[in-house]
């Protein structure tokens, strides 16, 4: 019980527990679909079952899985989980095939659809009408785990297990939470957010029996954690299951035992849900649960200001985007962000951070320096006692500014190849080097120095924001 004082560390007390439970409240009013919702999303996925069923056979479930079949999805973002459950007796692939074929068949006239691909291909469908889309899902139809055919059938030993495990209050609960997470952008465990899923949210309501909960065991973490919701009792050897899963936080499916639903949680997502709740429990106010607002009119003027007294320099690269799905866009953005990175940095420039953002059509990788700071490179020879290796040495660096005896090693300041972070990635981006990934070519990159092209600096500006602890 929050306040009660079983408890050690940063807990709700009395007084912010009732300024917190005046605040959920009005948190829920946001949070909870409507009546008219519920019936809207209802009749909309009854209707897509009913037209599943037409072209389905006999031996097809169809079924409502996920978070709308829980109770647990947030107002106004319907996302209707609908899964084909084939007979465990047919091939893997057979059966997507055979899903999707169903999937693409009931697409209206009026209605678009995409196929995408998570951990199995699933059909995307944008109703008509009504603002929401359907996931149709190929799967087995299963009952234990051990029977699993591909990573999909847990879904519905996930629904059976929250459907009998979790309360109404609760229910509202992971939509608070889900909601908390997500206006601090770590609800989601895609590549882009690796923050909390679904799922996961739900298992955590489930083990710490709250919100309040959740939030004060987040404010007291200690890691490595290990939590095994179907067995309340602390997990007594949490450094063995962390080393088992790889990974300090660990939550133990209660369907899959050998499944860490935490896996994709990264440690800046864990390090930003310790933050906000340390935040939330000192101050629970909407503006800690939301976030501080802020425009991002006139962003690249604003990056300027910002640049100006920070005495920092940024460069941004954008890119025209092919048709690739986001999670693989978003790792080829992290891994030339990071060779940018280590080569900025090797040629002595003063990087201080980088960031990268991707919305709709647009990615950006932005590299923030100091300004004073421009770019050297020294080289260290060999101790000078080495008299051939010194000849050597001084012969081949004959072109340098300046040699010096540091210490006992004779040192070289070369002229510097670049004379600013912009020349070092404009000579990056022209020459012709393989460091670039398969979708993200040269060829498709832009690189801005100084004027940032407004539609690049409002995605920067948010993601800057975004990364920004409050004042
Ligand atoms: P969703 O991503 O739609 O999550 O996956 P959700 O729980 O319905 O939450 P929101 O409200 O839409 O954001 C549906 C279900 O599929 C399973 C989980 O059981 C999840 O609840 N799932 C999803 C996985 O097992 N693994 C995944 O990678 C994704
Ligand atoms: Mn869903």
């Amino acid at each position: 019980m929050a306040g009660s004082n079983k408890k050690s560390g940063l807990v709700f007390s009395k007084r912010a527990s009732a300024k917190l439970n005046s605040l959920l409240h009005k948190v829920l009013m946001d949070v909870r679909p409507t009546p008219n919702e519920i019936a809207a999303v209802n009749a909309a996925s009854n209707n897509i079952i009913g037209r599943l069923r037409e072209v389905a056979p006999k031996e097809v479930e169809i079924v409502l899985l996920g978070s709308i079949s829980r109770g647990t999805q947030i107002k106004g973002s319907s996302d209707i989980d609908i899964f084909l459950l084939f007979p465990k007796s047919m091939d893997e692939r057979k059966m997507e095939e055979a899903g999707l074929r169903m999937a693409k068949k009931i697409v209206n006239k009026n209605e678009s659809y995409e196929i995408k691909y998570a951990e199995h291909p699933y059909l995307k469908l944008n109703l008509f009408g009504i603002n929401a889309t359907a996931d149709i899902v190929p799967a087995f139809k299963i009952s234990a785990v051990d029977e699993m055919g591909s990573a999909v059938d847990r879904t519905q030993l996930h629904n059976e297990f929250i459907n009998r495990s979790l309360s109404q209050k609760q229910r509202n609960d992971v939509r608070i939470l889900k909601s908390f997470l997500d206006h601090h952008g770590i609800y989601g465990a895609e590549a882009m957010i690796t923050g909390f899923s679904g799922y996961l949210c739900e298992l955590l309501v489930y083990h710490y029996g709250s919100f309040s909960g959740v939030i004060e065991a987040f404010a007291n973490i200690r890691i490595p954690i290990v939590i095994d919701p179907i067995n309340k009792k602390k997990v007594e050897d949490a450094h063995a299951f962390a080393k088992r899963f790889g990974k300090d936080f660990v939550v133990i499916d209660p369907t899959d035992r050998n499944r860490n639903v935490a896996a994709n949680v990264s440690g800046r997502s864990l390090g930003k849900a310790v933050f906000y709740s340390r935040m939330l429990i000192k101050n629970p106010t909407t503006e800690t649960f939301y976030g501080k607002g802020y425009s991002n009119m006139n962003a690249g003027a604003k990056l300027r200001v910002m640049q100006n007294k920070l005495c920092t320099n940024i460069d941004a690269i954008a890119f025209r985007l092919p048709n690739i799905s986001e999670d693989i866009l978003w790792q080829q953005l992290a891994k030339l962000r990071a060779g940018l990175s280590a080569e900025l940095k090797r040629h002595g420039f003063g990087l201080i951070t980088s960031f990268q953002c991707l919305t709709g059509k647009t990615a950006v990788i932005a590299f923030m320096s100091d300004k004073n700071i421009l770019g050297h490179s020294v080289v260290r020879g060999p101790n000078a006692v080495m008299g051939e290796p010194a000849d050597s040495f001084i012969k081949k660096h004959r072109n340098s500014l300046l040699m010096l005896f540091d210490e006992d090693r004779i040192i070289s300041i070369e002229k510097p190849e670049f004379k600013s972070v912009h020349e070092f990635i404009k000579s990056y981006i022209n020459g012709k080097n393989k460091n670039f990934p398969s979708y993200l070519t040269n060829s498709r990159a832009t690189l801005y120095s100084r004027d940032i092209p407004e539609e690049y600096a409002k995605a920067l500006y948010e993601t800057i924001q975004s990364e920004t602890l409050p004042a």
